[in-house]
């Protein structure tokens, strides 16, 4: 089967990717490099023995991505090219609505036009806003999205169920992404985000290799265990293969078809410290700071959907994430 990746030089993608091809898809890539390097493809070259094809094109101007859909065809697309900086969205909401959202539907029409009808989006849990029930089962209504980033993946979430409803040979599913962290046990694949991060991993890990003093804890006032944030931290290589198993589902079926991913553990900022402190035998200073606009107190999942559908339940413990990922930036960063 030949598998069409957006954004598979990314964080998520290049897992995936490598992943994919370890399963023994065969794995076409296209992105546009803005927030990933092409290096990466000699690292999947590395993990999986093959390099795969590589298109530079932009989901914003669809002439760039016609060869792809001329010179292929798909059993399926996943598409995880996208922007995701929460804060970046609400400077910049339009640049977001137009990569985001007039970008997939670029997308769409040439999956229409070229006759692949399957795509396996990267929504997130973002889409259930402060969330009505704790753990969070795929029933649990939407909610009002806190930036416009979180609104691009309601959005799409709707606009990929109307091409649905309107033509039922498409096949879709929705995968609502927890907080994936760790990298690749090789540490060549990994996160490396430009400029001072935003996610709370990456910036324990440059506060590991001591290019930021400490982090900041964003409240300890929360109605959680220890008044941090409580969120469900998943390994991306469990992430990347709750993707191949999902490719069963897409191509099987003309439904559209929601999953989290997520492990069902909820654990708090000082948790994740004190774990990555552990693991890996370094001090990492911190501070308590006001809360972050727009945080929750709490987000964990039900993932018993995706285990009973797609025989997927992610495998990773706390500590392996943080090993992996210290494992990645102290190749990377150091
Ligand atoms: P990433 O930034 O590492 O990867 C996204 C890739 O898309 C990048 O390589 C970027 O260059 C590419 N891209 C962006 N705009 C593009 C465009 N117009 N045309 C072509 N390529 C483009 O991010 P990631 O963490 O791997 O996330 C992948 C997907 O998963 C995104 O859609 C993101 O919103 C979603 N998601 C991520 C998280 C998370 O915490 N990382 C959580 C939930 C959902
Ligand atoms: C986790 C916890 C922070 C940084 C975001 C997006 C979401 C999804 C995943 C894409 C929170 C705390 C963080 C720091 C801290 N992405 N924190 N100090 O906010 O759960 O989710 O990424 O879809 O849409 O919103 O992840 O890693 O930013 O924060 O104390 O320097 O760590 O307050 O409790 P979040 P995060």
């Amino acid at each position: 089967m030949k598998i069409l990746v957006t954004g598979g030089t990314g964080y998520i993608g290049s897992h995936t990717v490598a992943e994919l091809i370890e399963r023994g898809y065969e794995v076409v890539i296209f992105d546009n490099l803005y927030n990933s390097k092409e290096e990466v493809l000699d690292y999947i070259k590395e993990i999986t023995g093959v390099r795969p094809v590589f298109y530079k094109a932009d989901l914003r101007d669809k002439e760039s991505m016609r060869p792809v859909f001329k010179e292929h065809t798909f059993d399926a697309v996943i598409h995880f090219a996208g922007l995701k900086a929460v804060g970046e969205s609400v400077e910049k909401p339009l640049f977001y609505y137009e990569n985001n959202i007039a970008g997939t539907v670029n997308l769409c029409e040439l999956m229409n036009e070229y006759g692949c009808k399957r795509i396996i989006f990267s929504s997130s849990a973002t889409v259930y806003g402060d969330p009505a029930e704790i753990p969070i089962t795929e029933s649990c209504p939407k909610g009002t999205c806190t930036n416009p980033y979180g609104w691009t993946k309601s959005m799409l979430e709707q606009i990929l169920t109307d091409i649905h409803t309107s033509d039922n040979e498409w096949s879709v599913v929705l995968l609502r992404y927890f907080n994936p962290i760790g990298a690749h046990e090789s540490g060549l694949l990994g996160e490396s985000p430009n400029g001072i991060p935003n996610n709370l991993m990456p910036y324990i890990m440059q506060v590991a290799v001591g290019k930021l003093p400490e982090l900041g804890v964003f409240g300890d006032d929360y109605d959680t265990p220890d008044g941090t944030g409580v969120r469900d931290y998943i390994h991306v290589v469990d992430l990347a293969k709750g993707h191949v198993n999902a490719i069963e589902k897409v191509t099987k079926t003309n439904e559209v078809n929601i999953y989290n991913l997520g492990t069902g553990n909820g654990y708090s900022v000082l948790d994740i410290v004190k774990t990555f402190e552990e693991v890996n035998n370094i001090k990492i200073p911190y501070s308590i700071k006001p809360r972050r606009a727009g945080d929750i107190a709490t987000c964990y999942a039900d993932p018993a959907k995706a285990k009973a559908e797609l025989g997927w339940v992610a495998e990773y413990d706390l500590r392996k994430m943080c090993e992996d990922s210290w494992n990645f930036a102290k190749k990377r960063f150091k």
